[in-house]
C-alpha cells in the first residue's frame, strides 16, 4: 500500500516509493529488564516530493522522544571522524574565519568534536545541542553551549546577545529536522551578509548507488541533493554556493548556503546538479530500482545467515550503529542469527537493541572467543575497524558485509 504526505519544505505532495514496515527507534537501546511491550514504533517509509524533490519520511518521529538526556550517539568514538572534525575546523580558521572576532554557531555540536579545535583556537563560538548528556561532555572540553533545539527562535535570541555569525556549521543534524522551515528561517536571520551556512549529510546519490538503505531510519528524515537544496535555498533568500563530496559516513555531501546574490557559486554546483540530472536521481524510477536492489540484499543476507545458522556457526554483529535497526528490523534479523552486537560505546553496552533485542556488549568482548563470522553494522567505519581487528582475519574469522551487496571478505 503506497500514501502521499506533505513536503515539509514546499507543501507539495510526497509519494512514497518504499515501506520498510515497522520500525522502532533506531537509538533506543533497551535495559533487559524493562518491559519491552512499551516500546515506541513508527512506519518507517520514504517518498520523493513531486513538487520540489526532496525525498523524505512519510512519517516523523517527535523530537523528544529521540534527543534527549540519554541520546547515546557520541560523535568522538570515531578516531577517524575526529580528524575530519579537526580538518574542517582548521580549513574554516584559514577560510571564513580570518575576520575581526568572528563567531561560530554549530547546530548539533553533540560532544564538541569539531567546536573543541575552535574553542582552542580561542574562536568567539556557540555549540546549540538539546541532548543533555552530549552537551555535558562538550562543555566539559571548555565549549560554550547552549542546551536546546535549534529552531527560528533560538536563532533569534543568539542574534540579539552574540550578533551575526559568519559561520554557521551543523554536521549530520540537519537531515534530522523535520521543522527544517523553521531552522532556514533562523539561519537567515543570524547571518552576518557575508556569512555561511555549511552543512555536511548523507548524500541520496550515494545511499542509491550503494543501495545503502541503512541511512534510512527514524532520526533521518530529508535524503538531500544538490537540487533539493538549491530550491530549498531559494525558498529562504539563501542560495546554494558550493557543494563537496565527502567520504565519510557512506557518502556525504558538504553544502555550502550563502545569503542570495552575496557569493559566486562555484562550478562544483553546476557539476553535481548535471550529474544529478543525468543519474536520473529526481526520477521514480530510479527510487524504485533501488527499492528492489534493497528486496535482494534482504533475502540475500537472511538467507545467508540462516544458512551459517544451520551449520553450526556463530555470528556477531560489529557495531551497534542507529543504522543497524533498520537492517535488523526490516530483515527480520534477531539473537537467533546473530547472537550479539559488540560496541565501544558505553551508553549502548548491556543493553538490546531496539526492537531486534540482540544483546549489545563490549567490543573488547570481541576476540573472547572470535566469532566465526562478524556482521559489519558500521561499514562506514570498515577500514578505521578492520585496521584495529587484523587479529579477527588472523584467527579464520570472516567479515560479512551487506551494501553495495551482500558479500563475505
Ligand atoms: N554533529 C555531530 C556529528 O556529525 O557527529 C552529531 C551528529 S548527531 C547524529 C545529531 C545531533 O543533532 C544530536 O546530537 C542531536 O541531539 C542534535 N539535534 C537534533 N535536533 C537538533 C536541533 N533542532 N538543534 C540542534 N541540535 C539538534
Ligand atoms: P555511526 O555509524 O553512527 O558512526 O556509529 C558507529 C557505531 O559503531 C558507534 O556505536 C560506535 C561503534 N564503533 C565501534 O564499536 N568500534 C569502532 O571502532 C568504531 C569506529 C565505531
Ligand atoms: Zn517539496
Amino acid at each position: 500500500m503506497s500514501s502521499t504526505s506533505q513536503c515539509r519544505v514546499c507543501g507539495g505532495t510526497v509519494n512514497e516509493f518504499f515501506d520498510f514496515g515497522r520500525q522502532p527507534l533506531s537509538d533506543a537501546f533497551l535495559e533487559p529488564d524493562v518491559d519491552l511491550d512499551g516500546e515506541f514504533f513508527f512506519r518507517l517509509a520514504t517518498g520523493l516530493c513531486a513538487d520540489c524533490t526532496m525525498v523524505q519520511l512519510m512519517e516523523e518521529v517527535p523530537r523528544d522522544r529521540m534527543f534527549h538526556e540519554a541520546y547515546p550517539y557520541h560523535s568522538s568514538g570515531s578516531a577517524y571522524m575526529r580528524s575530519h572534525f579537526e580538518g574542517l575546523a582548521k580549513r574554516l580558521l584559514t577560510t571564513e574565519l580570518t575576520g575581526d572576532d568572528p563567531f561560530v554557531v554549530e547546530v548539533g555540536c553533540n560532544d564538541g568534536v569539531m567546536l573543541r579545535t575552535l574553542a582552542e583556537s580561542g574562536v568567539r563560538h556557540l555549540g546549540v545541542e538539546p541532548s543533555g548528556g552530549v552537551a555535558d561532555v562538550a562543555a566539559a572540553k571548555g565549549i560554550r553551549v547552549r542546551k536546546s533545539f535549534f529552531e527560528e527562535s533560538t536563532a533569534r535570541e543568539i542574534r540579539a546577545a552574540d550578533g551575526p555569525a559568519d559561520v554557521i556549521y551543523a554536521a549530520n543534524t540537519l537531515c534530522h529536522i523535520p521543522y527544517i522551515g523553521s531552522i532556514l528561517t533562523g539561519v537567515r536571520a543570524l547571518l552576518a551578509p557575508t556569512g555561511v551556512f555549511v552543512f555536511e549529510d548523507p548524500y541520496l546519490g550515494d545511499i542509491v548507488e550503494r543501495a545503502s538503505f541503512d541511512q534510512i531510519y527514524d532520526e533521518h528524515f530529508f535524503f538531500f541533493t544538490a537540487r533539493s537544496v538549491q530550491q530549498m535555498a531559494q525558498r529562504h533568500d539563501l542560495e546554494l554556493v558550493d557543494v563537496e563530496r565527502l567520504p565519510v559516513h557512506g557518502g556525504e555531501v558538504r553544502y555550502t548556503l550563502a545569503i542570495a546574490g552575496a557569493r559566486t557559486p562555484t562550478p562544483a554546483v553546476a557539476d553535481l546538479l548535471a550529474e544529478e540530472r543525468a543519474r536520473g536521481l529526481a526520477d521514480r524510477a530510479t527510487l524504485d530500482g533501488f527499492g528492489e536492489r534493497v528486496l535482494r540484499i534482504r533475502d540475500d543476507l537472511t538467507a545467508l545467515l540462516r544458512r551459517l545458522r544451520a551449520e553450526g556457526k556463530r555470528v556477531v554483529g560489529y557495531g551497534a550503529t542507529a543504522k543497524s535497526a533498520t537492517v535488523t528490523n526490516f530483515c527480520g534479523i534477531g539473537p537467533d542469527l546473530v547472537s550479539t552486537v559488540v560496541d565501544t560505546t558505553p551508553a549502548k553496552q548491556n543493553r538490546l537493541t531496539p526492537g531486534a533485542h540482540i544483546p549489545v556488549v563490549d567490543a573488547a568482548a570481541f576476540a573472547d572467543p572470535y566469532p566465526d563470522y562478524a556482521l559489519l553494522f558500521a561499514w562506514n567505519h570498515a577500514d578505521e575497524i578492520q585496521a584495529k581487528e587484523q587479529g579477527f582475519r588472523a584467527a579464520g574469522g570472516r567479515w560479512i558485509r551487506y551494501v553495495p551487496e551482500v558479500r563475505i571478505d
